[in-house]
């Protein structure tokens, strides 16, 4: 773990060993952040569910179907892939912003980066 500017950067793994579909749960302390690569996006996020600690690390991943004024209150699949479904019982997570679809909760994300060729989650 690497300090700079005041925030603790942790790097998971290097570039060419974490493509698309990848994922992998860190430890930081006693904090698990599951990571992922989503079609070349990377994203991190806490990673036990809310509800009964499920490993949200091993959670699939998807899109939603969503309607609201935005989509004219048309039904449209949204979110591809950016959906992280609980292995516990299923609860959903929106991986860009920690979200709970239909619970009122969020779950805490964090920044994540390529340094030196290292994959590399901001704390
Ligand atoms: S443990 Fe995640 S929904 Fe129950």
């Amino acid at each position: 773990m690497k300090e700079r500017n005041g925030k603790r950067r942790v790097a998971v793994a290097p570039v060419d060993e974490f493509p698309p579909g990848a994922r992998l749960e860190i430890k930081v302390g006693n904090r698990s952040i599951a990571v992922f690569n989503v079609k070349g996006e990377y994203f991190a996020i806490f990673g036990l569910c809310p509800h009964q600690s499920a490993p949200l690390s091993r959670g699939r991943l998807q899109g939603t179907v969503v309607c609201n004024e935005h989509t004219n209150w048309e039904k449209e699949w949204a979110h591809d892939g950016e959906v992280l479904v609980c292995p516990g019982h299923a609860m959903e997570f929106d991986l860009r912003t920690g979200k709970a679809f239909g619970y009122g909760m969020k779950l805490r994300t964090y920044d994540v980066i390529v340094e030196d060729d290292w994959v590399t989650v901001i704390l």
